[in-house]
């Protein structure tokens, strides 16, 4: 089962640092369901939208709403992950871009299809790789299953600080083989112990998920190659979710303003308002920066 409904998280917040001009360049390199491109194309004339994604299939549902908004002319879509940007953007004969927006993570499609393997809910085949087309990258039934007991404690440790790590590893190779998501929730379960917010399984598949698709390898390719998408003046606005994230960004930002190539605009990070919150719970960790190329 999907969720239908769809939130863009921070949206007016993103158009406005945006700073959007009609005739403009812009790069969505998140481009998920398509919330924030169709945002920025709406308020384009004669500018264009270059609508990136890893994932195909978030790709095909973003073309249909697009579609649906009458703003095909105004979109091209490409799909590429973040490492191969540059390459990607220069191949369209648009780059450099008068400005960036990506909201990292997951979108609520790809967390709540049972067959992609990231629902705690539903399930399915232990996959969680955001381009299922990447058939040289690992599933996170690779890692349960191959990797050693040390190792994934570490990685469930790292990178989602769960402090039952040990105990986890230990319970998840004594019950190899872990197929599908419903018997991975379940093994961790018990070491977890209960948490009154979240499912106690939580933690172990943010941390295997991250694993999977590289996130944070991904999110330092995307901020090191800013100044070669963006145009001097032009804005970059990065929206993140996970602290580890948050860190690589107002590290990266900090870099490129040290170097004299960008001013940073957000001297706090922007959060969503408490109505946001209300109405869409998945928005309150979200945390946005925002950039100027010089
Ligand atoms: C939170 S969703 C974006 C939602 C979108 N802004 C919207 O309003 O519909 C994040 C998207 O980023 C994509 N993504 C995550 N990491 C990526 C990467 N390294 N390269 C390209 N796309 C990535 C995911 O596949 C997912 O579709």
């Amino acid at each position: 089962m999907q969720q239908t409904e769809h939130y863009s998280v921070l949206l007016a917040e993103t158009l406005e640092w945006m700073n959007l001009h009609p005739e403009g360049v812009y790069l969505d390199a998140t481009t998920g369901l398509g919330g924030h491109t169709a945002a920025m194309a709406g308020r384009l004339t004669s500018g264009t939208v270059i609508a990136c994604d890893r994932d195909a299939q978030s790709l095909e549902m973003a073309r249909a709403r697009i579609e649906t908004c009458g703003w095909l002319g105004r979109v091209k879509f490409q799909q590429t992950r973040f490492t191969g940007l540059t390459e990607t953007i220069k191949k369209t004969g648009l780059s450099p871009v008068n400005g960036l927006v990506a909201d990292l993570g997951i979108s609520r499609m790809q967390l709540t299809t049972p067959e992609r393997g990231f629902s705690i809910q539903h399930d399915g085949f232990l996959d969680m790789r955001m381009s299922q087309d990447d058939e040289e990258g690992i599933t996170a039934a690779d890692i349960v299953n191959t990797w050693k007991e040390r190792e994934i404690a570490d990685l469930i440790y790292e990178l989602a600080e769960e402090r039952r790590s040990y105990r986890i590893a230990k319970a998840l190779v004594r019950a190899r083989p872990i197929r599908t998501t419903k018997q991975l929730a379940e093994v961790v379960a018990g070491p977890a112990g209960f948490r009154a917010k979240i499912h106690p399984a939580t933690k172990t598949f943010m941390a295997l998920r991250m694993k999977v698709n590289d996130e944070l390898g991904e999110v330092q390719a995307l901020l090191d190659q800013i100044p070669d998408l963006v145009k001097p003046g032009g804005r970059a606005v990065i929206i993140t979710f996970h602290s580890l994230e948050d860190r690589l960004v107002k590290q990266g930002f900090q870099r490129w303003a040290k170097e004299g190539r960008a001013k940073i605009l957000t001297k706090h990070v922007v959060t969503p308002s408490s109505r946001e919150v209300a109405e869409n719970a998945a928005s309150r960790s979200a945390k946005l920066r925002a950039m100027e190329l010089i």
